[in-house]
Formats: C-alpha cells, structure tokens, sequence
C-alpha cells in the first residue's frame, strides 16, 4: 500500500469502495482515509454480493472498537477477509474470543511472549538478521520486501520449535492466508486459497502437536509451552494448542516483514532521516515506532456490535460489522502532528497503535519490537547507502499494507 499519500483530491464518500483491491496496490487510500475522518467517520459500505460494514477511521473511535468488547465483540470474527462468515473457532482460538475465556488463556499463554521472556532471545535474533543481512550488502539487486517474509521464522521458527526445513512453506502458507487476492500466494480462487491455507497451517501444528507429544520430552518451545498451559482449571484442548499455535504462526510472519520494507522505503526517500539515524543510534527505538505508526502493517482489524452502538456520530445497528482502521488512526492530525510526514524524532510515535489496543494488543509486541530495533540497529551500522532499483510492487489485500517487491542496492558502511 502507497505509505506517502499523493496530493488531496475530490472525493465521493458515496463511491468509495474500501474492498477495492486496487486502491492497496495502485492508489492512494491515505487521502480517502483522511476525507472519511473528517467528513464520515462512522461510513457505510454495502458491498455487491450485499454483505456489509461500518468503518471507523478515527484514533479514538478505532480503539474504542478494538478495546471495548462489551460493545464490540471478537467472537463473530475480526479478520476482514472472513466478512459475514462467522469464525468457527470463537472461543477456542485467543483472537475470536472475549474476556473472560480470552484472559485466562491469554495469561497462559503471554507469559512467555512478554519483553523480559523474549530479551534472552536478542543474541539469537541479531545472528539471525546479520546473516539476514549479509547479501543485501553486496552492491547488487536485493528485493528486500521478497526476502523480509522469510525474517520472522528466523526469529518464530526457533521459538515455537518449528525445523528450519518447513520454514519456507509456513511462509507461503500464512502469506496466502492473509492475503489470498495477490497473484503472488493465489491458489485458484480467493475463497479456495483461503481455505487450503488455513487447512493446510492448522494440519501442519495439530502434527507437530501430536509429534511432540510422542517424543514424551520437552525442548522449552512455545508449542511445548501452549501444550503444558492451563486456562483457569483445564489445559488447553488438543485444538485449542493447535489454533492457537496457528494464529502465533499467523501474527508474526504476516506483519513484520511489511513494517520492515515500509520503514526501509521511507528512510531510502528521506536520506536525511537516514544520516540522522546513522550519527545517533540512540534513535532506533523511535525510528521503530515511527515505522511501525507509518507503515501499520495490519492495517484493520474487524469487530461485531453487540448492541444498537453510537459511534463517529452514527448508530451501527446491532450485529453490523464494524471495521476499525489502524492505518487511518495512526496519521489522525488530533493524535500525531504533520501526521503524514515520517520523522525519526517524533515526540509521542509510541501512542502509535499499529499493535492495536486493549485486550487484545499483540501479544508478540516485545517480540516484534525487538526483532525491528535489532534489524535497523544491524542496518545502519552495516549499510552505508541504500537506493531504490526499481518501482515497489505493493501487495494485493486490504488487511495487511505491505509489498511483495522491494528492489533495493545497497552498499557496506565503510567506517562502522
Ligand atoms: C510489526 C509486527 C506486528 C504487528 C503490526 C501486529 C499487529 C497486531 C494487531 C493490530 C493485533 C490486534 C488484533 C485485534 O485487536 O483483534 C495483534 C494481535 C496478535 N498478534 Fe500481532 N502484530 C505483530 C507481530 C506479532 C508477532 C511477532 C506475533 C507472534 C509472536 C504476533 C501474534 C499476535 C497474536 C497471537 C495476536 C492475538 C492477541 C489476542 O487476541 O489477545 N504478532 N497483532
């Protein structure tokens, strides 16, 4: 998805088609947000096959939907690409589940995902992203956003105890699950390659699930954690580990690669943002939450109206289907300043909401915080320049704001 909007334009708010794939590949979707916050933001769209949603696009409203479950429920399903087709897994799987059931087993499950379990791991992780790193510092081509989706199973693959050699096709099964309409991951139709995927992803951890516990020992992995988890009195089912295990899978291979190519092409287009960065490594916390509010990789996530609901001045009726977008919410003017501009030095980008908000705010934060400071630590004490060597291809979907081609050069640093 574009990242820096092209200048303002009329827009019809009647016409605008938010399920139009071609607005995330071709246009320009930040000036139609930015028109919707300020003239529309409760919207309405009823779509062709007559399925429809209500869109919230300011920050305030959007963490209202994504933190108030008693208003706005989880259960129904909260991801866009399964509109009207209600979740199978709620209540099993920690997504699709309200509070009370999802505290329970999100505590289980989260004490090892949090900033102090996760810290060990940096060493590991900084290996990881070096030789990550090492052919794209080369002087030739190297499609950065091709090559990000294959940087979280460095990271995931060991945590969760996945063998490397299922690493790739993971990658391209969660790629397909997120975004089933790019040409890239499509399996025959839209609805087929979603299907096939989940099938195939949710299979491959009940197998795993049912390998490890033949092998009877336990090698102090996420998934032999999620096994030996209890929720309140009982340990989770054998499909709740393997839901559960799934959607862990899910989160992390999906976004951070996008937050990755997102920021690395706003610093190549801003080569002053690059050298601040570069003389102050200090700034790389900051850069990575300004890139994680820039690029907001997840770019909405979806939730239901338990009741008649007020909201961005409106009424969504009960049962509708509300769409919170975090990729408007995050360049709200009432929250961010020159929201628009990407800057390193921003005062308050950790209001940033890319990890959405509330109860269900990533639990792989820490993981992905870390992983994004370590990468752009590594990149700019290794990289001296980086130019672009070809347009960015962006990515077919209205879930998730990424690209699938990222060609880049890049050069050593000569004095680290
Ligand atoms: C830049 C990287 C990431 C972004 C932008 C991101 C974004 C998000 C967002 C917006 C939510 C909230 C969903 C909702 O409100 O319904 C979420 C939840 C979640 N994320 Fe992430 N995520 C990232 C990385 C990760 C990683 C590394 C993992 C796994 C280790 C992960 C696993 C999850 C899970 C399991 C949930 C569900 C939490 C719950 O329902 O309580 N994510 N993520």
């Amino acid at each position: 998805m574009r990242l820096t909007p092209g200048a303002p334009h009329d827009i019809d708010l009647d016409r605008v088609d938010l399920f139009d794939l071609d607005l995330y590949t071709s246009g320009d979707p930040h000036p139609v947000w930015d028109v919707m916050r300020e003239k529309a933001p409760l919207h309405h769209q009823v779509l062709p096959d007559g399925r429809e949603f209500w869109s919230v696009t300011r920050y305030e409203d959007v963490c209202r939907v994504l933190g108030d479950h008693r208003e706005f429920t989880s259960e129904r399903g909260t991801v866009v690409t399964h509109l009207g087709v209600d979740d199978v897994a709620a209540g099993k799987l920690m997504t699709s589940t309200d509070p009370p059931r999802h505290t329970q087993v999100r505590r289980a499950i989260g004490s090892r995902l949090t900033a102090r379990a996760v810290a060990p791991w940096e060493d590991r992780i900084r290996q990881a992203v070096v030789r990550f790193l090492e052919p794209a510092l080369d002087g030739a081509t190297f499609d950065l956003a091709e090559q990000a989706l294959r940087l979280p199973a460095l990271v995931t693959g060991p945590l969760l105890g996945i063998p490397e050699r299922d690493w790739d096709e993971l990658v391209q099964l969660t790629a397909m699950v997120t975004a089933p309409s790019d040409p890239h991951f499509r399996h025959g139709s839209e609805a087929a390659t979603l299907a096939i995927s989940h099938h195939e992803l949710v299979a491959y951890v009940t197998e795993r699930v049912k390998r490890r516990r033949a092998a009877g020992d336990e090698d102090g992995s996420l998934l032999d954690h999620l096994m030996s988890v209890h929720a309140g009195d009982a340990p989770l089912t054998d499909e709740e580990i393997a839901l559960n295990g799934y959607s862990i899978l899910l989160g992390a291979n999906v976004t951070t690669p996008h937050t990755v190519s997102g920021t690395v092409l706003a610093l190549v287009e801003r080569p002053e943002q690059f050298e601040k960065a570069q003389a102050d490594p200090s700034l790389v916390p900051n850069l990575v939450e300004e890139g994680l509010r820039w690029t907001s990789a997840a770019c909405n996530f979806m939730r239901y109206a338990v009741g008649d609901t007020r909201i961005g001045g409106g009424t969504v009726p009960a049962g509708g289907a509300v769409v919170a977008w975090i990729g408007s919410a995050n360049r709200d003017a009432s929250r961010f300043t020159d929201p628009h501009a990407f800057d390193i030095t921003r005062s308050g980008a950790k209001r940033q909401v890319a990890f959405g908000f509330g109860a269900h705010f990533c639990i792989g934060a820490p993981l992905a915080r870390l992983t994004l400071r370590v990468f752009f630590e590594e990149l700019l004490q290794r990289c001296g320049s980086i130019g672009l060597d070809g347009e960015p291809e962006h990515l077919r979907s209205y879930f998730i704001a990424g690209m699938t081609h990222l060609p880049i050069v890049a050069q050593k640093r000569k004095t680290p």
